[in-house]
């Protein structure tokens, strides 16, 4: 009889060492393919992720995704604290009530995960007695568990909590294909509009602005999604950004979408009209320094009560409830650098500022219905600038915070609204233009990145949408 391999024989007695000289090609050629065979997907899964990186992120990147997320589930709830009990926290001992934490916790359940193109979203049913903070404040230990750039976790739902997993930072990467220079062409200006509602209305031979009309798309947002400023969900707004932090850039791609939509733009820059002199030809009036402004924010002031009187003889609630023969066009005015009307050096200044000021609130008050909307820019909005900057805060409930170099700018613009949107502003990376914390209808705020449209390209806009711009009363147009 073979001898075994001394030290083998007793656990595998059959084996003898001829038998493993007769295995040793086959186990060879065995290790030789799975190496190659291993090689091989590696380089495979190299290649299609930078060929289809959307079909190796649902191919191989979301089933390790999944596969981590299961198996760190536990460990994550147990040291994040996450874990609910279906025991009673506290016992009697002798004479003592004795509280604990429970031996046997029971972990929330991790459901509905799926992928998206950004990543994936999951939702966790809460136990009776759970609250979703810490579920908020475990957001970061989730990225981390799960190796991914960021978790946002949406507590409004009652019961449970929705998870939003983003694979990489969609706002430094490349990919700005999905909105890049992507401006409408002009609608065409012959529409003849007649009102379903009010048959006896004369047809218009103009176009007639609809709502739909209000919403520019400017960039995209860090789940994937269009970055939308939408006057008719939130009719001001307040953007605020250090110097080159992408305020005008934001600014030339909303209003390179507006133009082409039967709507008055007006300018207020008081940096000498530097910033908003490109768009000129499809403005309905510029002002340059503060003089002008006060005079254009009046007659402003003026149309706005004209159309207040109109939708009340009319009965009518906002200009949209009006017929369309009579429906006035949508202003959107433009200020660019809040300060430049706020900052007083003289006493003159300060009658000056004051009827500036108050003008452009006016507005801020009246204007949402009928169809005066404001979008104003500021390097640093702070109380400095006089007490009447936080009563004009508190009408642009839309808000957009670039990166800025002062706490207060970021806290006067998110943190009244959204004090967990104000450590977000605070690490916007200066090397990447354009990114901003800002208002989203549904998910309360997120991070979104504008596009960037080049001299050529805005020009471009603005001359072929020159024809649009209309005459309003009282003010008139730059150039003309
Ligand atoms: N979304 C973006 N993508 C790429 N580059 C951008 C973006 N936004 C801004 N930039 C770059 O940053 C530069 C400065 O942007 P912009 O002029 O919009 O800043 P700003 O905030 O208006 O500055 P200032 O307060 O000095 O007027 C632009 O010329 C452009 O090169
Ligand atoms: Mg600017």
């Amino acid at each position: 009889m073979t001898p075994g391999i001394p030290g083998f024989a007793p656990r595998f007695p059959g084996v003898t060492l001829e038998r493993l000289q007769s295995w040793l090609p086959t186990i060879i050629t065995a290790a030789v393919v799975l190496v190659a065979v291993v090689v091989a997907l590696v380089v495979a899964s190299r290649l299609l992720r930078r060929k289809a990186p959307r079909a190796h992120w649902y191919l191989i990147g979301f089933p390790l995704l999944l596969m981590r997320m299961r198996h760190s589930w536990r460990h994550l709830c147990l040291n994040a604290e996450l874990t609910g009990t279906d025991r009673p926290t506290a016992g009697q001992l002798g004479p003592l009530i004795v509280k604990g934490r429970p031996i046997m916790p029971v972990l929330p359940l991790l459901t509905r995960i799926r992928p998206r193109s950004f990543g994936a979203t999951a939702v966790i049913l809460l136990h009776p007695g759970q609250i979703p903070e810490p579920f908020v404040n475990a957001a970061e230990a989730m990225a981390h568990a799960w190796g991914v750039h960021a978790v946002r976790v949406d507590a409004r739902l009652r019961g449970r909590v929705r998870l939003t997993i983003l694979n990489a930072d969609p706002l430094t990467s490349q990919r700005r294909e999905a909105t890049a220079g992507s401006t409408d062409p002009p609608r065409k200006p012959a529409a003849v509009t007649s009102h379903p509602s009010n048959t006896t209305t004369e047809p218009v031979n103009r176009p007639v602005a609809v709502p739909a009309d209000l919403a520019a798309e400017v960039g995209h947002r860090e789940d994937g999604q269009r970055w939308v400023i939408d006057l008719a969900t939130f009719p001001h707004w307040l953007v605020t950004g250090a110097t080159q932090s992408g305020k005008s850039t934001l600014i030339n791609a909303a209003i390179a979408q507006w133009a082409t939509r039967p709507m008055a733009l007006v300018g207020i820059d008081c940096k000498g009209g530097m910033e908003l002199a490109p768009h000129a030809p499809r403005l309905s009036a510029l002002a340059t320094d503060r003089a002008e402004a006060a005079d254009v924010l009046a007659a402003l002031v003026s149309e706005t009560q004209r159309r207040m009187r109109l939708c009340r003889q009319r009965g009518a609630r906002n200009i949209w409830q009006l017929p369309p023969a009579l429906r006035p066009v949508p202003v959107i005015v433009i200020v660019d650098e809040l300060a430049e009307l706020y900052l007083v050096a003289s006493r003159a200044d300060k009658d000056e500022a004051l009827r500036a000021t108050t003008n452009l609130l006016r507005l801020a008050q009246l204007g949402a219905a009928l169809g005066v909307h404001l979008v104003v820019a500021g390097q640093r909005v702070g109380s400095d600038l006089g007490p009447g900057v936080t009563a004009l805060r508190a009408q642009l409930a839309g808000r957009i915070c670039l990166r800025v170099n002062d706490e207060e700018t970021v806290d006067m613009t998110l943190g009244d609204l959204y004090p967990d949107a104000v450590e977000a502003a605070q690490q916007i990376d200066p090397a990447v233009k354009g990114i901003a914390v800002t208002t989203a209808d549904e998910a309360g705020w997120i991070r979104a990145r504008s596009v960037y449209l080049s001299p050529e390209q805005l020009v471009a806009a603005i001359v072929a949408t020159a024809h649009l711009a209309p005459v309003l009363p009282g003010l008139t147009p730059p150039g003309a």
